[in-house]
């Protein structure tokens, strides 16, 4: 028996590449591409898991390639490609190698799978997916950023830490950049319904937020060759569901501003309802004053960074 099944191809066969491909194959959301321009790596991590498919039990077929041909007809693009964090590295340290990168693989997505979604996930997530935009020239629906969900999760993790209840109890809000200027939003952050404000001292909320904004950082510390994969991977993943389940679910991601928040022309982390055309709207709730002058700091920083490599 043979049906057509969703393609996803996915750019980078490092660490984050590699894992959400796995994710995706193991839940059966799609057949995967894995491309990478090192000869032999995703054609060896593919090839390791398709075999891992008769044990896991599962039929979707993976395979690996150099060859960006092969990514025809995939309804998502992942964009894992680039330089990880080093110890000591800024994400923003990686701008100008990592823009070139970005340029590189967008262009081949334009030429071989133009009807594409694509979903940035190098950094500095909001400025390689800006010029993502920018280089395929297509709707700013059909391009968004993994980041803030992986944000979210660090900071809901830290909150079901502190108060010892089950993290699928606490539901987390962090806007803005995936950078210094995160924005976590405890006024939209809730443990069982409740806002952390009545669960949490002010002082332990400012040290999660801190944690928070640092947990990228935290990971490259202990691994020192590289940076963090499981939850970015995860991240990645959902969202690629989202898409080609049509979810249309509220999902903070990297989205393109276009009058929302008083933000406009750039990427940057925004609640956005995500389905099958990739982002449906965005969605404005309501911020504190500081909330919402951090967020206009965090859209400075992005076009600071937007402007260095885009006149
Ligand atoms: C992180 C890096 C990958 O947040 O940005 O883990």
């Amino acid at each position: 028996m043979t049906t057509m099944n969703a393609k996803i191809s996915v750019i980078g066969a490092g660490n984050v590449g590699a894992e959400v491909a796995r994710r995706i194959v193991e839940k059966e959301l799609a057949d995967v591409v894995l491309v990478d321009i090192i000869e032999g790596i995703p054609q060896g991590k593919a090839l390791d898991m398709l075999q891992a498919g008769p044990i896991v039990g599962y039929n979707s077929i993976i395979t690996g390639t150099n060859d960006f041909a092969e990514i025809k007809d995939s309804q998502v693009v992942v964009v894992t490609a680039g330089l990880a964090r080093k110890p000591g590295m800024s994400r923003d340290d990686l701008l100008q190698k990592n823009a070139a990168i970005v340029t590189s693989v967008v262009e081949n997505i334009k030429k071989y799978a133009p009807d594409s979604i694509i979903l940035t996930v190098t950094n500095p997530l909001d400025t390689m997916t800006y010029l993502a935009w920018k280089v395929s020239g297509f709707a700013p629906n059909r391009i968004l950023g993994m980041a803030p969900l992986l944000d979210l999760a660090r900071m809901s993790a830290f909150i079901a830490m502190e108060l010892n209840v089950p993290v699928t109890e606490v539901k987390s809000m962090v806007l803005g950049t995936h950078g210094d200027l995160m924005v976590p939003v405890p006024s939209q952050t809730t443990v069982s319904g409740k806002p952390i404000s009545e669960l949490i001292s002010k002082d332990k909320i400012d040290k999660i937020v801190d944690r928070t904004r640092d947990g990228g950082a935290e990971i490259v510390g202990y691994l020192k060759t590289g940076s963090a994969y499981y939850a970015p991977s995860a991240a990645a993943a959902y969202m690629v569901e989202a898409i080609l389940k049509d979810k249309k679910e509220i999902i903070s991601a990297s989205v393109y501003a276009n009058g929302e928040y008083g933000l406009k022309n750039l990427y940057i982390g925004l609640p956005a309802k995500i389905g099958e055309k990739g982002v449906e709207n965005i969605v404005e709730i309501k911020l504190t004053i500081e909330e919402k002058r951090a967020l206009q700091k965090s859209a400075e920083a992005i076009r600071e960074n937007n402007g260095k490599i885009i006149q």
